[in-house]
């Protein structure tokens, strides 16, 4: 599916709130020489929020329950196949809850992103805040990165710290990191989109806008 030259016609992938689908549905919308436009927003659930946000920008949507399947791949064939009609060139993983083999990866190679709200290499998988929080730790944050077949592993395309408060609780904590994802995805997916993205085996380098 993906042309030969940056992507511009993306697909966000949600099973929450889709506050950060909102964030990168206001800033294409904000700026016109983002490079990119949301053509789709697919979920694995029903009651995703994101998907009245995506409604109300009047992009389309598709959604494929995780449980209608008996096995991941048979997942992952039917949200392909629901997503092929937009052409997407590209895919963003905004709060997507399902892991992603190489049956749906293979067809967007180092164009799947992902934001998680980690300091990747640390607390992976689906409970990072409440991992940060019960270690103890004093600064997490969040991590966008390239989508690879192991879970929030994949090439690091920018990161951004939050400091932890003594008195947090997961929700204070991730409302926080949050608010810099908002920030950072959009910023990584123009970079995507505007052809500023360059990957060196893990190493990925971000240059300025021209
Ligand atoms: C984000 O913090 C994301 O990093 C995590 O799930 C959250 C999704 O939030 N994987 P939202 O649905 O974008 O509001």
């Amino acid at each position: 599916m993906p042309t030969s030259g940056p992507p511009s016609r993306l697909a966000v992938l949600v099973s929450g709130s889709g506050s950060n689908l909102q964030a990168l549905l206001d800033a294409t919308a904000a700026d016109p020489g983002f490079g990119g436009e949301v053509v789709v927003v697919g979920t694995d659930r029903e009651d995703a929020g994101g998907l009245a946000r995506a409604r109300d920008a009047g992009v389309a949507t598709v959604v494929q329950p995780f449980t209608d399947h008996a096995e991941r791949s048979d997942f992952e064939r039917a949200l392909l196949a629901d997503l092929a009609p937009f052409e997407p060139d590209a895919v963003v993983l905004a709060g997507f809850m399902r892991i992603l083999s190489s049956t749906f990866l293979s067809a967007w190679p180092d164009r799947v992103l992902n934001t998680h709200p980690s300091l990747l290499p640390a607390f992976r998988g689906a409970h990072a805040v409440r991992e940060a929080l019960d270690h103890g730790v004093k600064v997490t944050g969040c991590t966008v990165h390239l989508v690879d077949e192991q879970v929030d592993h994949g090439p690091i395309v920018a990161q951004e710290p939050v400091p932890v408060r003594d008195d947090d609780t997961v929700t204070s904590l991730h409302r926080r990191i949050q608010t810099v994802e908002h920030r950072l995805l959009p910023t990584c997916v123009a970079a995507l989109c505007q052809g500023r993205l360059h990957l060196d085996g893990r190493h990925v380098r971000l240059t300025p806008p021209g």
